[in-house]
């Protein structure tokens, strides 16, 4: 089967600079979802036809085995899958797409493909409460489907049909052509309606079937902000759903954003207004406490994310702590059973087993070995304003408050920090370190009080 997705419309109602098919659900451009969703049918080619901001689309989207053909000027849905036409196989069976239409799923558009066979003109209808706007399926009186009519060019008979077109259909290629070939623009809105085809087959003998989408909401169109906030609800509500099945406590299901892919493993618990992006695999038993941001990251079995945390490009071992308010930037890499608290920034960083940060850090740029202690307010000096430098820490070694390590530099093994030191050299392993001024007392001081007045 070959492809063809409309997505030359502007989406002017979406008042953006950015084309429509690129407006993003669940963290994706709507037209990801709808190339993910011909992919799975296994489609040899697949067509975008694009027009307005044709260039920003291809470069974020270009793949190999999609043909991008511009249609310009626009001049109907007819004219749009005319342009693909040259581009498809002539024995091809051809699946029209709309780019903005970014919920259908394979398994509805799999039953479609069967139902058309080789010869047939599959159509994807539906029956719905309110048909405004949309073309409606005309039959004759032993319910075969003998043409679409646009809502603006419809009788008010003819409105009162409330099975109407989604516009996704499946058709040969060789009569599609001849039937795009002969359609005109003598309508209401003077465009090349793909819609006039249903007519055509109908009176060319060609059998056309319907088809039901499996859910109503693969059918929904996005033409304003707030027809694409509906669908990223309608969404996020089916991975929650898919979450809760496998086995996945979601304290409030509403309160759940995937922007990719979230992997989880038995037990895990989530707490409300947790946003996931990227790939994301928690092991487990793994609780992500509320409020949490987590990007790209690998967590562990048993650990405990406590609220507020903010973890990017992270992996941590089992039985770790992390927060409330901890952050982790991309390049972290924590071992079993440590623990990162509140307001401690972690970068680039590899922590062994059983190390603990727990209050206001910012470690960067450093390797720190086993059962290190990090006191609060250390901070790690890996940047000189040109070049960033490693800062190691052995294994045992205490890290006193307050301490400034200025990158390279190494702290051996079982060493001590005093707190406030300025790490400057590298600190022997066993001994303490300490750099600041010795602490004085003057007895008989006297404070100054205010003169005059
Ligand atoms: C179309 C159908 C209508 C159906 C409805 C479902 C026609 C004539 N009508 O109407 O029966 O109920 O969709 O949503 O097909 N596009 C192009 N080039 C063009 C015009 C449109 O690429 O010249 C693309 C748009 O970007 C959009 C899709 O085709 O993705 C549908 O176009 P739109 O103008 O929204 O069609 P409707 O009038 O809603
Ligand atoms: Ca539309």
């Amino acid at each position: 089967m070959e492809v063809v997705i409309l997505a030359a419309g502007q989406g002017k109602r979406m008042r953006s600079v950015l084309p429509k098919v690129l407006q993003l659900l669940a963290g994706r451009p709507l037209l990801a979802h709808v190339l993910a969703s011909a992919r799975m049918l296994g489609a040899r080619r697949i067509c975008v036809v694009h027009g307005h901001g044709g260039e920003a689309v291809r470069s974020r989207l270009d793949a190999p085995g999609l043909v991008w053909v511009e249609q310009n000027p626009q001049l109907g849905t007819g004219h749009a899958v005319l342009q693909a036409v040259p581009h498809l196989s002539a024995d091809a069976r051809v699946l029209v797409l709309f780019g903005d239409v970014p919920l259908i799923g394979a398994s509805t558009l799999a039953r479609l493909r069967d139902a058309a066979g080789q010869d047939r003109l599959a159509l994807l209808t539906v029956e719905i409460d309110d048909p405004t706007g949309y073309g409606r399926i005309l039959r004759d009186g032993a319910g075969r489907v003998t043409r679409i009519v646009e809502e603006k060019d419809a009788t008010p008979g003819e409105c009162r049909v409330h099975e109407i077109n989604t516009g996704i259909l499946v058709a040969p290629a060789a009569r599609l052509r001849d039937w795009l070939q002969r359609i005109g623009n003598d309508n209401a809105q003077g465009e090349y309606y793909l819609t006039d085809i249903v007519g055509l087959a109908a009176s060319d003998g060609v059998e056309i079937v319907t088809v039901a989408p499996d859910d109503v909401s693969e059918t929904l169109g996005v033409n304003s902000k707030a027809q694409l906030a509906a669908l990223e609800r309608i969404f996020q509500a089916s991975v929650a759903r898919g979450l809760l099945d496998a086995g996945v406590t979601l304290v409030d299901p509403a309160r759940l954003d995937v922007r990719g892919e979230l992997v989880c493993g038995r037990d895990v618990r989530i707490d409300v207004n947790c946003v996931f992006e990227g790939r994301v695999e928690l092991g487990d038993g793994v609780i992500v406490g509320a409020n949490c941001v987590l990007r790209d990251v690998r967590i562990g079995s048993g650990t405990r994310v406590a609220p507020f945390s903010h973890l990017d490009g992270t992996v941590t071992g089992e039985a770790c702590v992390l927060g409330p308010f901890a952050r982790t930037r991309p390049g972290t890499v924590l071992a079993n059973g440590v623990h990162i608290g509140n307001f401690v920034e972690i970068k680039n960083s590899v922590i062994d087993d059983d190390s603990r940060a727990n209050h206001l850090s910012y470690i960067g740029d450093a390797d720190i070995g086993v059962r290190v202690n990090i006191g609060a307010g250390t901070i790690t000096c890996n940047y000189d304003g040109a070049d960033k430098y490693r800062t190691e820490i052995g294994d045992d070694a205490f890290i006193g408050s307050d301490t400034q390590l200025v990158a390279p530099v190494r702290v051996g093994r079982g060493a001590t920090l005093g707190a406030g030191t300025t790490l400057t050299r590298d600190a022997p392993p066993d001994q303490l370190t300490v750099s600041r001024a010795r602490q004085q007392s003057h007895a008989g001081w006297v404070r100054p009080t205010k003169k005059g007045g």
